[in-house]
Formats: structure tokens, C-alpha cells, sequence
């Protein structure tokens, strides 16, 4: 499996991952294509691909000292084999300069706040009726500073 940079060709597949990944929060056709045009500055997409097909996606849009990671998403039958951990990684090595991590996960998302908490993502916040369903979406960081001794530091 190797991640890389997401190119235009890779719309189909991930079209496909962000329906039946994220279902009613999936982004919509036109704003993929835009992103995987690079034509949305500072967003910066990334594919997982094993065998020729296209497993999973990340999005990570970066500002200042900030890095967001707007969505991580496998497909359901190469889920837990290491693939949204190599997005996140490569994810994060993107966000070389940024001195955190935040994302925002569904409340009712089980598998992705464990998903995020093995990777060190803490919860700082909350935010009511933040989709469109009316679910509450938790608010996650990681710091991604280098403290003195040059490991992360929380
Ligand atoms: C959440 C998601 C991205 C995880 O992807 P994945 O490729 O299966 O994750 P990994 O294999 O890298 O998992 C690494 C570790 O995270 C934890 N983890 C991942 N999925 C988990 C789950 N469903 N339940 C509990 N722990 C989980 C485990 O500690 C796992 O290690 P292990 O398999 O050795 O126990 C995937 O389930 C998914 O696409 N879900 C739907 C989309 C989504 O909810 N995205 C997040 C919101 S944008």
C-alpha cells in the first residue's frame, strides 16, 4: 500500500469513498473535483492505493500554525490494516510548521474517535448541531510541536 498525492483522476474513486464512508456528510461532486484540481489553496488531498485501487483519502487544509484534517476515510474492506494510519502520517508530514493538529468527529463515530485517540488526538471541544443531521461533533487536537527535547509535548 503507498499514499501519495491526489490527482483529477482519482475524482471517481474518491466520490465513491466519501458516499459510503460519510453517507449524508459527503462532500459533493463539484467541491471534489475542485480539490483534486488544486483549486482550493491550502487543502491538500492524498489517496492510499493498493493494487492499482484507490483504498482510502485524506484531506488536511493548512493555515499559520494550524493544521485541519477535514477527512480521513478507507474503504470498508481494507479497514484495519493500517490504511487511514498511513494517511494520517503522511497527513501530518504535510503539516510540517504547524504546531497542531485539530479535526472535527461525530459524536456517534465510535470507530473514529478510537481511531483518533490510539493516535494521540485528545478531545478539547464540543459543538452542538454541527451536521446536518443535528449531531454533535467533537473537536480533536494533536499537537504537533516540537518540545526541547524534540519529541511532541501536549
Ligand atoms: C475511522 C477509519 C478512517 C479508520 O480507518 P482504518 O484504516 O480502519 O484504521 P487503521 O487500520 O489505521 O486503525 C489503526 C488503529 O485505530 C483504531 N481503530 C481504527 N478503527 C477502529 C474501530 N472501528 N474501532 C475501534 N478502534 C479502531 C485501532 O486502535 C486500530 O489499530 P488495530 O487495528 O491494530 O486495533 C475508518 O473506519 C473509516 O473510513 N470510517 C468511515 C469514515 C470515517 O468515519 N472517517 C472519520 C471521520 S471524517
Amino acid at each position: 500500500m503507498t499514499v501519495r498525492a491526489a490527482t483529477p483522476d482519482d475524482l471517481d474513486a474518491v466520490v465513491v469513498l466519501e458516499q459510503d464512508a460519510l453517507g449524508p456528510d459527503a462532500w459533493s461532486v463539484g467541491l471534489l473535483e475542485e480539490g483534486l484540481a488544486g483549486r482550493v489553496p491550502t487543502v491538500y488531498y492524498l489517496v492510499a492505493e493498493s493494487d492499482g485501487s484507490v483504498v482510502g483519502h485524506a484531506v488536511t487544509s493548512l493555515a499559520g500554525d494550524i493544521a485541519e484534517l477535514q477527512r480521513i476515510a478507507v474503504t470498508p474492506a481494507a479497514r484495519r490494516t493500517g490504511v487511514a494510519s498511513a494517511l494520517l502520517d503522511a497527513s501530518v508530514a504535510l503539516a510540517e510548521g504547524a504546531d497542531r493538529m485539530l479535526l472535527e468527529v461525530r459524536a456517534d463515530n465510535a470507530g473514529a474517535l478510537a481511531f483518533y485517540a490510539a493516535h494521540g488526538f485528545v478531545e478539547v471541544d464540543r459543538r452542538q448541531k454541527y451536521y446536518k443531521d443535528g449531531a454533535t461533533a467533537v473537536v480533536m487536537r494533536l499537537p504537533l510541536g516540537k518540545g526541547c527535547g524534540g519529541t511532541a509535548t501536549s
